[in-house]
C-alpha cells in the first residue's frame, strides 16, 4: 500500500475531521492543512468559512488577509475581496462595474462546528459525526483541549488510543501499573450510539494528578472502562468508577498528512464541577504527552494490511478497524 494513500483517498476526503477549536477561531482567517490540503478558516456573521487558502490571482495565502467590515476575506497581496458563499466581490484593481472575471471565485469547504470544535471536510461529506450522548445530558459538563501537532500518522494514533496493553510500559508515569501486563480477552460488541469496540476492567494508579480526575485519594483504583472507535479516525474511551462517577473522552486524530497530525481530545464528566476544568485535563495532557512521545519514534503510516504486522488477541480491537478501514478506503 502507497505511503500517500491517505492523502488521496476519496473516502477519506469525503470525511470529517476536527481541525481546530472554536474558542480559537475568530475572525482572523487561521490556516490549517488537512490530507495535504491548505485552507483557510475564519468566523464570518454567518458561520464559519473553510476555503482553500490559495488567492485564486497570484496564489497569496488567504490566511494572511483579513476580514473586512462587511464580512468578507480580503487577500494581503492585492485586495481581491471573497464573500462567505467564496465569490469575488471586489476587484480593487478593476473599475466597479466590470464584474470579477468567473473563475475569480473560491470553491468553499464544508464546514461544521459540534463539541466546540470546528470540522471541516474537504470532498463532499459522507457519513457522520462521531456522537457523543453526554453532549446533551446537563449532568456532564464538556472540557475541551487546545489542538496540538504530533508528527505521527493518524492511523498510528488510532491504533494507539484503541490499545490497552501499552498502559503498563508508556503510561507508567501516569496511570499504568508495571505490575499488571495481561490484558483481560478482547470481545468486539456494537457499543452504544454507532460506536464499535470492547469493554473491560482495569485498575489504574491513582497518583495526586490521577485522584483529581477520578475522584478518589486511594493508590489503585478500579476502572471499568470502554474503548470504541467511529470510522476513519474517531476513538472513544470511557471510564465508569465505582463511586458513579464517569469520564467520557473523544480522542481525534486528524490527517494533516499521511505522516502528520492533529490531535485534540474532548472531555465529559459527571462531576460536581468542584475540580477545574484545567485540573481535569491535566492529567489527561500528561498521558497524551506520554502516547506522543511513543509515537513520534514510529515512522511513516500505520501498515494497514492484515500480514505486515504481527497481532496477538489484545490487538483484536485495531485489527477490526483496521479491517473496516481498509474497506472503506478500498470501496473509493
Ligand atoms: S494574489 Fe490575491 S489578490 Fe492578488
Ligand atoms: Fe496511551
Amino acid at each position: 500500500m502507497s505511503t500517500s494513500i491517505l492523502c488521496s483517498n476519496t473516502a477519506l476526503r469525503n470525511s470529517w475531521y476536527a481541525v481546530a477549536r472554536s474558542v480559537d477561531l475568530g475572525v482572523a482567517p487561521v490556516a490549517v492543512t488537512l490530507l495535504g490540503t491548505k485552507a483557510v478558516l475564519y468566523r464570518s456573521p454567518g458561520g464559519v468559512v473553510a476555503a482553500p487558502d490559495r488567492c485564486p490571482h497570484r496564489e497569496a495565502p488567504l490566511s494572511a488577509g483579513h476580514l473586512a467590515e462587511d464580512g468578507c476575506l480580503v487577500c494581503p497581496y492585492h485586495g481581491w475581496a471573497f464573500g462567505d458563499d467564496g465569490r469575488c466581490r471586489r476587484v480593487p484593481s478593476a473599475s466597479a462595474d466590470v464584474p470579477p472575471p468567473p473563475r475569480a471565485h473560491l470553491v468553499t469547504y464544508s464546514c461544521a462546528e459540534k463539541y466546540g470544535l470546528v470540522w471541516l471536510c474537504v470532498g463532499t461529506p459522507s457519513g457522520d459525526l462521531p456522537a457523543i450522548a453526554q453532549e446533551h445530558d446537563p449532568g456532564f459538563r464538556r472540557i475541551n483541549t487546545p489542538v496540538e501537532v504530533w508528527r505521527t500518522s493518524a492511523t498510528r494514533m488510532t491504533d494507539n488510543f484503541l490499545d490497552i496493553t501499552h498502559f503498563p510500559f508508556v503510561h507508567v508515569a501516569t496511570f499504568g501499573r508495571a505490575q499488571e501486563t495481561q490484558a483481560p480477552k478482547v470481545e468486539l460488541e456494537s457499543l452504544d450510539n454507532g460506536w464499535f469496540g470492547y469493554r473491560y476492567e482495569v485498575r489504574a494508579n491513582n497518583s495526586a494528578l490521577g485522584a483529581l480526575a477520578s475522584g478518589q485519594s486511594v493508590p489503585v483504583v478500579e476502572r471499568a472502562m470502554s474503548s470504541g472507535f467511529h470510522l476513519p479516525f474517531d476513538v472513544r474511551s470511557t471510564i465508569t468508577y465505582h463511586t458513579g462517577l464517569e469520564h467520557v473522552l473523544l480522542l481525534l486524530s486528524t490527517p494533516i498528512d499521511d505522516t502528520t497530525a492533529y490531535f485534540t481530545f474532548v472531555v465529559w464528566r459527571n462531576d460536581d464541577f468542584s475540580v477545574s476544568a484545567e485540573e481535569i485535563i491535566r492529567f489527561d495532557l500528561a498521558i497524551g504527552a506520554e502516547d506522543k512521545r511513543m509515537l513520534e519514534q514510529l515512522d511513516g503510516v500505520l501498515p494497514l494490511d492484515q500480514t505486515t504486522l504481527v497481532s496477538v488477541q489484545a490487538d483484536k480491537c485495531s485489527v477490526e478497524w483496521r479491517r473496516r478501514l481498509v474497506e472503506l478506503i478500498e470501496h473509493d
